[in-house]
């Protein structure tokens, strides 16, 4: 699309006194008409009014007029109308046909840009406790995390993933604790996570009654920290065990970090940050404490205890720094939750005062929580709600499904999970990130709703028409401006939002939103769907190459959307 913004811009240019404006100006002001019927490109004359001390209607009114030899000399536009104070451009067949074209050439290149070029940053996400089975809210970060990261790449941008795994803390005392006085080797080996959490589960609730078992942890704790090589050797394998579990489930997630980097990491980092806190005069005592006092109404970011042990923000703070050190980046983005926003907030504000310059490169990509909308949910604990499970019943429910729908279906199994899991991870992707993700099992696995499974059986669609034995040896190619089909609305419609890919790419990263391209891939889908039901693809009497021209773009949307899916962590089954 950006070739025919281009256009569009020097046309208006070339109308107008080029002294006045810049051709980047018009460009970044073109947007999408609000009603389709009035073109594909509009221009808001509001932006030309002042300079031309006009109002915007009139000067709509006499580009119009002027523009008429300017546009019949491009191929790529096909007529410009004012309506109102808009210029309403309309693409032409031509246009359309270049497209699809470009599309079947870059293929899934297609949308990619290189506005990230020499741009690197790091992506901070999922980041759980160990030790510890993922629950519902870890999705929203991870999904969310490796979504951005997909779509930055697609950018160009140079992306760092990282996960900030909580192996640190007091939760460690309380696992030792209870591996230590009954821990099964059995049990551990065949399920970590889920064991590891149970061991914490239960030493916490003895804890709460018997002060002593508090204290051994403590204890225990204690001894990691000052290196006990017994303790060390235990609290690695855990770590170890922990992190083979998170990644069968990021796995099914399409999720994949370039590192996994614990808070321990940092231990031996924080000496050497207190002596520079200290150089620069910004630890205080506060009750015993250290801390660094902030900006009026923020409490003080707290550096150590009374006992001189570390906390939570002070490794984030020798994380931030040795992060700058090491990957030199030129944005760090952290998707945390917006319950920690005064803890980054603290975080970002203490580097600031050390006048580490590049803390304004620090970004906190916070979110909404999951709100369940019947309430129901089995739980095995009846507290947390685990990542697992919901995937679990999630390809359970899709199983079902398709067994009714498709029972003859081969590789039942495979495709559930793809489906399953894309149905999870469309409804938390679909939700603009800000909000509360509204989780019904009803909604999210509607096969004719706006789900995950809808794209995916569209996708699955296109590939069935592609297959079909009636275009058996056919090969899909670029329509032909002449075709008639071309000329039709739906056609127009699908073609041209597969021109907008680019644009909804760069703005989900300007906002940092990959629901943007989760509605846009709705979107087309629904394009898709009115082109296939008007225009007959798959017509007896129709001639080979007429019907190529179809296939080619049919298979123009086949790649558009399996890349949107890939995107958006979802996999696509060919059938289903
Ligand atoms: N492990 C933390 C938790 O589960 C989240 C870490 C977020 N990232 C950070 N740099 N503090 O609450």
């Amino acid at each position: 699309m950006k070739e025919f913004f281009t256009t569009v811009s020097r046309i208006i240019l070339n109308n107008i006194d080029p002294d006045l404006f810049s051709e980047s100006e018009i460009q970044s002001s073109l947007e999408r008409p609000q009603n389709a019927d009035h073109g594909d490109i509009a221009f808001p004359c509001f932006v030309l009014a002042k300079k031309l001390k006009k109002a915007p209607v009139q000067i709509a009114k006499e580009l119009e007029q002027k523009l008429v030899s300017s546009i019949s000399s491009t191929e790529d536009l096909a007529s410009c109308l004012a309506t109102g104070p808009y210029l309403n451009f309309k693409l032409s067949p031509k246009a359309l046909c270049k497209i699809v074209n470009q599309v079947l050439i870059e293929k899934d290149s297609f949308g990619n840009s290189t506005i990230g070029q020499s741009q690197k940053i790091l992506i901070e996400y999922s980041s759980p406790n160990v030790a510890k089975e993922l629950h519902i809210g870890h999705f929203r970060n991870t999904i969310l995390g490796q979504s951005l990261t997909n779509i930055y790449r697609s950018q160009g941008y140079e992306v760092i993933s990282l996960n900030h795994l909580g192996d640190w803390g007091a939760q460690f005392g309380k696992v030792a604790y209870g591996y230590l006085h009954y821990g099964n080797e059995e049990e551990l080996k065949k399920s970590p996570l889920s064991y590891l959490m149970s061991l914490y589960i239960k030493v916490s609730a003895e804890a709460e009654s018997n002060p002593q078992v508090e204290i051994e942890s403590k204890n225990l704790s204690k001894k990691i920290e000052e290196k006990d090589p017994e303790l060390i050797k235990l609290w690695k394998r855990f770590c170890e065990l922990s992190i083979n579990g998170l990644k069968l489930v990021y796995e099914r997630l399409g999720v994949y970090f370039d590192h996994y980097i614990g808070e321990s990491f940092y231990m031996d980092k924080v000496d050497s940050l207190i002596q520079s806190l200290k150089e620069k005069n910004l630890l205080e005592e506060s009750d015993g404490a250290q801390v660094v006092f902030l900006k009026e109404g923020d409490p003080p970011c707290l550096i150590l205890t009374r006992e001189g042990t570390s906390l939570y923000a002070t490794r984030d703070l020798a994380a931030a720094i040795w992060r700058k050190q090491e990957f030199q980046f030129n944005r760090c983005l952290y998707v945390v939750g917006s319950e920690q926003k005064l803890h980054l907030s603290q975080v970002f504000q203490v580097l600031e005062k050390m006048k580490y310059d590049w803390s304004s490169q620090l970004e906190h990509i916070a979110y909404g929580l999951y709100r369940f909308k019947d309430g129901k949910f089995s739980t095995r604990k009846g507290r947390v709600i685990l990542a697992e499970e919901v995937l679990n019943e999630a390809v359970d429910k899709a199983k079902q499904i398709i067994e009714e729908k498709n029972p003859q279906l081969a590789d039942k199994a495979k495709v559930a999970e793809i489906v399953g899991v894309g149905a999870v991870v469309f409804n938390d992707l679909s939700t603009e990130r800000a909000k509360d993700v509204e989780f019904d099992w009803n909604r999210i696995l509607d096969f004719e709703g706006d789900t995950g499974p809808y794209l995916q059986y569209s996708y699955a669609r296109a590939t069935s028409i592609l297959q079909s034995d009636k275009v058996h040896g056919y090969v899909s190619k670029s329509p032909k401006p002449e075709s008639t089909w071309i000329h039709e609305k739906a056609t127009h419609e699908l073609i041209k939002q597969i021109a907008f890919l680019e644009s909804n790419l760069s703005a989900s990263v300007r906002l940092n939103k990959p629901s943007i391209v989760a509605n846009y891939a709705i979107d087309l889908a629904h394009r898709f769907s009115s082109f296939y039901q008007q225009i007959r693809i798959l017509e007896t009497n129709a001639s080979k190459e007429d019907t190529e021209q179809k296939l080619g773009l049919v298979s123009a949307y086949r790649i558009v959307l399996e890349k949107t899916l890939h995107l958006l962590c979802m996999k696509v089954p060919e059938k289903m």
